[in-house]
């Protein structure tokens, strides 16, 4: 893990502060390490408002490029387009992107997906939880106060996934012992 990325990760475990968002430049940094894993599969970004989120920027620009399925994102208690990441509602929404239709390999607006939640995007909900049994590989940079909870929910579910953690988790019993198994 990027130096920086770590210093930050610690900062925002201190400040006990959910909503630290990953750059695009540590995303870029790390993934490129994956491409061949993601070639017809689909990704969901469940802890991810996809306004702010840089995975949701980095795969859909990328959505050709990683010759993916699908992408899928869920953005938690925000329903409202000007509202996103102001976590106001405790609706919600998920976003799905199928790649380019226009030509232009970007993603724009009207090739994007959007569709209510009847709940709040909690990454547990019912409604999240089926959007997660359809995807292949989990990818975001979940709630540092729900780490263990968010791992144990995708080793029951047998996810592949990529996330970002703080180096400290490693020391959380839960997560130390996935490790041993070699399950993380
Ligand atoms: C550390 S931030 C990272 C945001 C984004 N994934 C990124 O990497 O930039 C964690 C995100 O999880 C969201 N979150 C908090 N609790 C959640 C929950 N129970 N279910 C889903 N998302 C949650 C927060 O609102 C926050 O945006």
């Amino acid at each position: 893990m990027a130096k920086s990325l770590n210093n930050n990760l610690k900062k925002a475990k201190a400040g006990k502060n959910d909503e630290f968002y990953t750059e695009l430049t540590d995303i870029e940094k790390e993934l490129r390490h994956y491409k061949e894993h993601f070639k017809g599969k689909t990704v969901f970004c469940n802890c991810d408002d996809p306004r702010i989120s840089n995975f949701f920027h980095y795969f859909s620009h990328k959505f050709e490029d990683l010759e993916l399925k699908r992408l899928i994102t869920t953005c938690y208690k925000n329903q409202e387009r000007d509202l996103f990441s102001e976590h106001k509602s405790e609706s919600a929404i998920w976003l799905e992107y199928n790649g380019d239709k226009n030509g232009d390999r970007v993603p724009n607006p009207e090739e994007i997906g959007i569709h209510d939640l009847k709940s709040d995007g909690d990454f547990r909900s019912p409604e999240s939880i089926g959007l997660l049994t359809q995807a292949d590989i989990i990818v975001t940079n979940p709630p540092f106060s729900l780490f263990r909870e968010y791992v144990a929910q995708l080793i029951e579910h047998d996810k592949k996934f990529l996330i970002i953690g703080n180096q400290n988790a490693i020391t959380y019993k839960e997560i130390f012992k996935l490790i041993k198994e070699n399950k993380l």
